[in-house]
């Protein structure tokens, strides 16, 4: 079995459309969805509605939580939220915060209780960047009992195997590098063997300064470093 994951696309069509066309040449059974869909000064509804046609496997990001709310909450989301369509907000409601897979694999966003809490590394706005320590992760695993965890929230592409030899995979942001330190976008492809299962990250290139442009044109001046070079700035982005 083969199975390509994808996360915190955050409205980047462009960035999207190339890891979509990535796939495609990999031959994968299912793309898994991890959240934070059209969050961003980019292309919310166009990114929505591909989405909405590929209808994979999807759970509910933070941003979705943050876009649906509606008043109080980043410019960003209200960005996103005033160029939606009702058609994006019903999905979005109706998007499960974490799913399983035949057994296999399960999904959430940030942990599996919390969609705001980061998993593999502590990284918050960029710069300050650290990796925590073994019994943090192992400790969110417990009782969450499947071969292969899957995670986004962070941007951070990361593959943890576990003593008891299971698999938590970040693969990272299709959309959004903030401190790759490569404007490339981020996927992950599993392989199944047996009852083995390993991981490839993948970094793709895309129309990054057109993505950049994009932010430009909207009135997100601050997005262009992010998107231009990989690396966002210590104030961060949202
Ligand atoms: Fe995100």
């Amino acid at each position: 079995m083969r199975i390509a994951v994808i996360s915190d696309i955050h409205g980047n069509r462009l960035a999207l459309e190339a890891v979509l066309e990535d796939i495609e040449t990999h031959g994968v059974d299912m793309t898994l969805n991890l959240g934070d869909l059209v969050s961003g000064p980019l292309q919310p509804a166009e990114t929505a509605d591909l989405l909405l046609d590929c209808d994979f496997p999807t759970v509910r990001g933070n941003h979705e939580r943050t876009v649906m709310a509606g008043g109080g909450v980043a410019a960003v989301d209200q960005f996103a939220r005033e160029n939606l369509k009702p058609r994006h907000l019903d999905w979005f409601a109706r998007l499960p915060t974490t799913l399983a897979i035949s057994g296999d694999l399960f999904m959430c966003h940030g942990t599996p209780k919390d969609d705001n809490a980061r998993w593999l590394d502590a990284n918050w706005h960029g710069r300050d960047t650290t990796l925590p320590d073994e019994g943090a992760v192992t400790a969110e695993a417990e009782g969450v009992d499947y071969p292969v965890l899957l995670c986004g929230h962070t941007h951070i592409a990361r593959a943890v195997r576990l003593r008891v030899g299971r698999l938590i995979v970040n693969p990272g942001s299709v959309g959004l590098q903030m401190v790759h330190g490569s404007p490339d976008a981020r996927y992950a492809i599993l392989d199944r063997h047996g009852d083995r299962w390993s991981v490839m990250l993948c970094a793709i290139p895309y129309d990054h300064v057109g993505a950049a442009e994009q932010a430009r044109r909207n009135g997100f001046a601050s997005w262009v470093p992010a998107l231009t070079t990989g690396w966002a700035g210590a104030e961060g982005l949202f």
